[in-house]
């Protein structure tokens, strides 16, 4: 008789590093024999992917390990294990029995440079052993390992892994360790094969990708090489510092119509003094006077940002000047955070000064401002015609697919003739802040008259 496989089901928090990290650890499962289910009732394994960047992110996952309790007490056979950020820094609280419960149900746990021991180490809890493996590499690439995509069209993938940036309000540092960069050979091979698969989105992932090196090739280089592969391939590219955006690289993305025309530029602050305090290395000024030159060089570049409302000894003029960036630039869309401190960063030692009241007043001041500044920008779309690549079905109805603009913008459309993969010329008829919503049509077909006058 056969043994029936073991089901592996995996949750994944956090970043998009995060999301692809998850797929090469199930890509490694998978090597070893493990089926994967989405369904967590059928599981043999369980494990979260988890991330520590902010107090709610864990307790999120404290939450769910505690559901799993539930499970490891109705089949105590069950594997759970933990991956991810939380691995490093929580390693002690996640063996602590006492700790909320979790230890006692906690078998591995392994951070974000440990991940070839997954298998061996999940080997070994089915015979009741624990492992832990959190240490942090200076050299991990993964180069060599193939993620396991199962989403059709859209790839993640890692270029460089670590950060050396040391915000002080940030544990990525103590988390996934120092910088380093897989080779421009081997990312490029994973491209061709992407394409040889019929995939049509790639995005290069990094904490900081600007900082993307091999030998004499930086990221501009990668960037370049990445396009080159497939012309029908969309190259995206995800975050990069304001720092070490350099004017080679945003010429390359100029000059490379599948490079998409949109940049993810955190600024985090709008007041120069608040920025020092962060170790963010620029100040408000270099950071308007490059978003000045990346609009110049790219006329229809769409931005979006991240913002930290709330961190230590900011004042009520410091958060206007984070207003008044949002005003000047108008950014097409912004993460926005409340200060949360963390644990053995820099930013721990000063005081959280900053009223739990006024954090959320001023990040919903922050959120709003967006919202309409987001809206706005939406409705300039109105009557354009945009191309856009269907990645599937959307969310509110099966008669529509939903896809995105070069610039990023989440379009929603009647799905026609249209399949998940194809690039499709849209109308944009209505916005609202977050979705566009349209009329497709066929390459070089004329717009109807009706369709233009609805929009005017
Ligand atoms: N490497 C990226 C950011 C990674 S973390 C960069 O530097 O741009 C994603 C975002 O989370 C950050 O940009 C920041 O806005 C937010 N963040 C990180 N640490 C935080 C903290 N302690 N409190 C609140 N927000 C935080
Ligand atoms: Fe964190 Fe700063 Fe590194 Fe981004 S650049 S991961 S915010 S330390
Ligand atoms: Fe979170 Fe780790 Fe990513 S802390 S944001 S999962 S790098």
């Amino acid at each position: 008789m056969i043994a029936q496989k073991k089901k592996v089901y995996l949750e994944t928090y956090g970043c998009q590093m995060n999301v692809s990290d998850s797929e090469l650890v199930l890509g490694l499962l998978n090597k070893e024999g493990y089926d994967i289910t989405n369904s967590i009732e059928e599981a043999d394994v369980v494990m979260v992917n988890t991330c520590s960047v902010r107090e709610n992110a864990e307790q999120r996952v404290y939450g769910r390990l505690g559901e799993f309790k539930a499970l490891k007490n109705k089949n105590p056979e069950i594997v759970v294990g933990v991956l991810g950020c939380m691995a490093e820094r929580l390693r002690d609280k996640l063996t602590d029995e006492k700790a909320k419960g979790v230890g006692q149900i906690v078998d591995v746990i392994i951070g974000p440079d440990e991940y070839r021991k997954v298998p061996e180490l999940v080997n070994k809890a089915w015979h009741g052993e624990k492992g832990i493996a959190v240490r942090l590499s200076r050299v991990e690439t993964y180069d060599d390992l193939e993620p396991l995509r199962t989403e059709g069209i859209s790839a993640w993938i890692t270029v460089m892994r670590g950060c050396d940036k040391f915000c002080t309000f940030c544990v990525v540092p103590f988390t996934r360790g120092r910088e380093r960069s897989r080779t421009l050979t081997s990312i490029v091979h994973e491209v061709e094969l992407l394409s040889a698969r019929g995939f049509k989105e790639v995005t290069l992932l990094g904490q900081n990708v600007n900082s993307y090196r091999d030998g004499e090739y930086d990221f501009a280089d990668l960037m370049r090489s990445v396009a080159e592969v497939d012309s029908s391939i969309r190259v995206r590219f995800t975050t990069s510092h304001p720092q070490d955006m350099s004017d080679k690289l945003i010429k390359t993305i100029a000059s490379y119509p599948n490079i998409c025309k949109f940049i993810h530029l955190p600024f985090q602050s709008g007041s120069s003094r608040v920025l020092e305090a962060m170790n963010r290395t620029y100040d408000r000024e270099h950071y308007m006077r490059l978003v000045k030159k990346i609009k110049r060089t790219i006329p229809d570049v769409c931005l979006s940002t991240d913002i930290i409302a709330g961190f230590p000894t900011e004042t009520e003029d410091d958060h206007r000047q984070t207003l008044s960036v949002l005003n000047e630039i108008r950014f097409d869309g912004a993460f926005m955070f409340k200060y949360s401190p963390r644990e053995h960063t820099p930013a721990f030692t000063m005081v959280d000064d900053v009223p739990e009241e006024v954090k959320s007043r001023r990040v919903t001041e922050i959120v709003e401002l967006q919202k309409a500044i987001s809206l706005e920008k939406n409705r300039e779309m109105l009557g354009k015609t945009v191309e856009i690549l269907v990645e599937g079905e959307s969310k509110k109805s099966s008669l529509e697919w939903h896809g995105r603009t070069d610039g990023n913008k989440m379009v929603v459309f009647p799905k026609g003739d249209f399949s998940i993969g194809d690039y499709v010329t849209v109308t944009i008829v209505r916005a609202n802040s977050a979705t566009l919503f349209g009329e497709a049509h066929s390459y070089g077909e004329e717009i109807p008259e009706e369709l233009l006058a609805a929009v005017a």
